[in-house]
């Protein structure tokens, strides 16, 4: 990852409302809302494929998901920036919804925060 995990770090103070962060074993890494899913892991994960979060994705990004895509840095920056315009254009469906209305439209600040779930991910 190419951000700043640090700095990372408190730019998901922005995305605790909705997103916590929750190993394997349970161990709580950040707490958060549930409006969102656990966003341990993330990197290389399916999008809209975790299972704790099930029905609640939205059909969109579920869609988006079985169409292959894995979250990386590259799209991971992309999605946060505008979740619902990047659903339309990955999925090329003009009608595509998110169920994520927020958006980090600064790069840098999406970057390190990639890097900082990275760094508390597993190895
Ligand atoms: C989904 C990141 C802020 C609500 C996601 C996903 C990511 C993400 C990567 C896809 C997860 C997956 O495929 O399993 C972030 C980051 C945030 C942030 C980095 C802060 C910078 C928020 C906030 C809210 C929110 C503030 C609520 C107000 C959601 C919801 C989904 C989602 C509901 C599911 C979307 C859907 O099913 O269409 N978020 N998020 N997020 N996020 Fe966020």
């Amino acid at each position: 990852a190419s951000g700043d995990a640090a700095a990372g770090e408190g730019v998901f103070k922005k995305c605790k409302s909705c997103h916590g962060i929750v190993d394997a074993e349970g161990e709580v890494i950040a707490k958060g809302g549930r409006s969102g899913p656990n966003l341990y892991g993330i990197f290389g994960s399916v999008a809209g494929a975790n299972a704790e979060f099930g029905k609640k994705y939205g059909k969109s990004l579920v869609e988006a998901g079985e169409a292959g895509l894995e979250w990386n840095e590259a799209e991971f920056v992309a999605y946060v920036a505008d979740p619902k315009g990047y659903l339309r254009t990955y999925n090329d469906d003009k009608k595509a919804k998110s169920k994520m209305s927020f958006k980090l439209r600064d790069e840098e600040d999406a970057k390190n925060v990639w890097a900082y779930l990275v760094s508390v991910g597993p190895k």
